[in-house]
């Protein structure tokens, strides 16, 4: 958490945001759905593809404040496999954008120990983002500090889906189809997400409350967090605000809070009232 602080001056507005972040406490891996480019060049009157060239810098300035903060994973939600509804210079405008962010932006994922990945069904893209997804992968594949997940093309159904599949079709090649019994643990496995930690936090931008089809699976117990700002006028006091407000969950996973959890008062109410079930 210290890096962060080297790029922030005391007097800032997010400095004291940031020295009221716990750094024992911080999410392991962050989510976001970030929504709300078309808005934003609306709102300007400009054409919808001006937001998503205006959506570009937050997200080189949120892989940096994450890098700084000390975060594991960060996910980020580029273009769902919904997205293919939308006009053909729209969709042409985002792949324009994501390969000039790969190749603008390798010097940076090396000079912060960035890992990157894609994650999604790659394989239909055209050859050319396939290749620079791919060479950014490779060479940054020996970093050792934050890894970011560029979710493309990516439908969470569609995971599952692929999944599922997968298992089936290993069980098939093994002989044991019959004896097919599906864990938890062989979905997992089969995931795009293989290895990382489910997401602790998942930030939305622009006030949509739905998940639009991201990280089913993932999120089951991820804290929730929408904020209105849309996705080109987020900076890092909204990304501070956010791991704030989720250090200000209780976190119960289907439990009690610690609080409640070794409290002999409820068991001493519960004797008075008679309602011990034990
Ligand atoms: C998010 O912004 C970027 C992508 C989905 C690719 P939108 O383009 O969805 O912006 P709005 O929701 O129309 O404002
Ligand atoms: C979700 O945003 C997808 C991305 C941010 C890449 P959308 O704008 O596509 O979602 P809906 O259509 O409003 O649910
Ligand atoms: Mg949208």
């Amino acid at each position: 958490m210290k890096a962060l602080f080297e790029v922030m001056r005391p007097g800032d507005p997010d400095w004291a945001l940031a020295e009221s972040i716990d750094a024992a406490r911080l999410p392991k891996h962050i989510a976001i759905i970030m929504d709300g480019n078309g808005r934003w060049a609306r709102k300007r009157s400009l054409p919808r593809v001006a937001g998503h060239r205006a959506g570009v810098e937050p997200v080189r300035l949120t892989v940096e404040t994450c890098a700084r903060l000390g975060i594991d994973a960060l996910t980020l939600y580029a273009f769902s496999s919904e997205n293919w509804k939308r006009p053909r210079g729209e969709v042409d405008t985002l792949w324009r954008l994501l390969r000039f962010y790969l190749r603008r932006e390798a010097p940076d994922l090396m000079k912060n120990n960035i890992r990157f990945n894609a994650l999604g069904r790659l394989e239909v893209l055209s050859d050319q983002v396939r290749r620079e997804l791919d060479e950014t992968r490779r060479m940054t594949s020996g970093n050792t500090g934050l890894r970011v997940n560029l979710a493309i093309n990516y439908g969470g159904r569609t995971e599952l889906v692929d999944a599922m599949n997968a298992i089936v079709d290993e069980a098939r090649s093994a002989g044991r189809l019959d004896a097919l019994a599906v864990t938890e643990e062989m979905i997992e496995a089969r995931l795009y997400t293989a290895g990382l930690p489910d997401p602790d936090l998942l930030i939305r931008t622009s006030g949509e409350m739905r998940i639009s089809n991201f990280l089913l699976w993932q999120i089951a117990y991820a804290e929730l967090y929408v904020t209105d700002t849309l996705w080109p006028d987020f900076g890092r006091k909204d990304l501070l605000e956010a791991v704030l407000a989720y250090q200000g969950r209780d976190r119960r996973f289907g439990g009690l809070s610690t609080a409640a959890k070794g409290s002999q008062e409820d068991d001493s109410l519960a004797e008075a009232l008679g309602v011990s079930l034990r």
